[in-house]
């Protein structure tokens, strides 16, 4: 405790004791639920007598701000609105008041356990640092000098970079696009927050995957939208049921991961995408492509976007650098048409007045280089032999206890486990056991799956995490 009584001045030592605590209740140093520490305590602590602490709970008690009782210590009154001079808000209120939805607590709980505690992470969602192309970027920041204004850059994003996205998309990603139809987000996490926030209203019914990054996104909530959900298979959803849904809820936009889908590595098939856009285009339903992933096949494969199939401009295509560069730079993209775009990035202008100039600078210039390219071959070769090794270790301690679809690119494998066991139950003891990941049900309907991510561990700590989860489920009795 920092708090010194000041032995200058004339108001004496208890009063000012007492005007501490006081204050310490309003700002919530001391809690209302949780007792104040003891005379014997406080005095040791604050270095004074016993008797002026006694002095500064009597004159507290006095004023009905706090309760001594017996055997429970000291404890703030119930009721102090109006007792102390103090306004104090009732910050609980606000908190579950405002329209912004929180996330999942599992979903905190587990962002949390793996930032804070060394356990084995399989459940972020990202790479591990010895796969960012740190050496390349390092060779720009040390080598070139920046160049940029320092100033609020265009709403839309930098100018530059937004010319270097349109090169890039249409060498990896076979789209064709011009910069007045792009704009840089932090992230695509923020571009499908601005989709749903600016061209969806409350009670709109929106088609998500079951099982999907988008699940349990709180954003689609907190619009009070309606989330529908279309199950996902092997090659993606069923064009047949993205049809039925619209025909009985007119839903008013498609949300997809349609490449090495988060969390099941499902590879939409060109012959569905086909599928989706006549329904798109016959129906005018807007298709939100969510594409990280794509540039991450194993095969070599490269991947037919919705968007480079898109003729009449009925999708807007998201990506990021987070999956395949670093997430900590936080450039992402959205691409549609201009209006769009435009109404998208006077939002943005009025959330954070654009992105850092800074990192678009660093992500123009990898993008540029000749670098990039054998980044990514590096890095899909890295990714796959982590897939590799988190089958083997699947097969090799879990056998048939659980079953999985391969996945040919991304990040994420999804695993069935073959008996019923209580999901929060099996998380918090793989926790005690230093691994942490995804359970599915925060991800899809299904019961009795889990998200494992590949890419944030190496090949040993992938297979020890694998090891100790296996020794966790094999502790699970079959619930009857
Ligand atoms: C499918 C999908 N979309 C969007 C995001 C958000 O990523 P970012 O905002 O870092 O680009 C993620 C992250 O896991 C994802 O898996």
């Amino acid at each position: 405790m920092d708090w010194k009584p000041d032995r200058q001045d004339k108001k004496a030592i208890y009063k000012q004791l007492a005007e501490y605590i006081e204050n310490g209740i309003a700002d919530g140093t001391y809690p209302p639920d949780k007792p104040l520490p003891s005379e014997r305590t406080l005095a040791k602590e604050l270095n004074v007598n016993r008797s002026t602490v006694v002095a500064a709970y009597d004159e507290l008690e006095s004023i009905g701000l706090i309760q001594r009782n017996r055997g429970s210590g000291t404890t703030i009154s119930k009721d102090i609105w109006g007792i102390t001079k103090k306004r104090i808000p009732s910050w609980n209120r606000y908190i579950e008041a405002g329209s912004f939805l929180p996330n999942l607590p599992i979903t905190q709980r587990i962002r949390k356990e793996a930032v804070e505690h060394k356990l084995i992470n399989l459940a972020s969602g990202e790479l591990s640092e010895d796969l960012f192309p740190l050496k390349y970027l390092r060779e720009i920041t040390s080598s070139r000098s920046f160049i940029g204004s320092l100033g609020y850059d265009h709403p839309q994003g930098n100018a530059i970079l937004r010319e270097t996205i349109t090169k890039h998309v249409k060498q990896y990603r076979n789209i064709e696009t011009n910069p007045s139809s792009i704009l840089i987000t932090s992230g695509a996490q923020q571009a499908l927050h601005l989709v749903v926030q600016c061209l969806l209203k409350q009670g709109d019914a929106v088609a998500l995957e079951d099982p999907s990054y988008n699940y349990n996104l709180p954003t689609f909530k907190s619009t009070g939208l309606r989330p529908l959900y279309i199950p996902v298979n092997e090659d993606g959803i069923n064009p047949d049921d993205l049809l039925s849904l619209y025909k009985k809820h007119r839903i008013r936009m498609i949300f997809l991961n349609s490449a090495y889908q988060n969390p099941t590595g499902a590879l939409l098939s060109e012959k569905k995408r086909r599928a989706i856009l006549d329904i798109s285009s016959e129906y005018g339903i807007p298709v939100v492509e969510d594409d990280p992933y794509s540039l991450t096949s194993f095969t070599g494969e490269k991947v037919s976007t919705l968007k480079s199939m898109d003729a009449n401009g009925n999708v807007l295509y998201i990506s990021s650098l987070s999956k395949i560069v670093a997430s900590g730079l936080r450039i992402g993209w959205i691409i549609g048409p201009t209006p769009v775009i435009e109404r998208l990035s006077d939002a943005k202008q009025q959330i954070d007045f654009g992105h850092a100039s800074y990192t678009q600078w660093v992500a123009n210039d990898f993008l540029e280089s000749e670098n990039f390219h054998s980044h990514i071959q590096n890095l899909t070769k890295q990714l796959e032999m982590r897939r590799d090794q988190i089958v083997n270790s699947l097969h090799f301690y879990l056998g048939d206890k659980v079953d999985f679809s391969i996945p040919m690119g991304g990040i994420h494998i999804w695993v069935k486990i073959n008996k019923e066991v209580n999901e929060v139950q099996l998380l918090e003891e793989s926790i005690k056991r230093g691994v942490i990941y995804v359970p599915g049900y925060t991800m899809g309907s299904q019961k009795g799956f889990v998200r494992f991510t590949f890419a944030r561990e190496n090949e040993g700590a992938i297979d020890e995490g694998i090891k100790r989860f296996a020794e966790v489920l094999a502790t699970f009795k079959i619930r009857s």
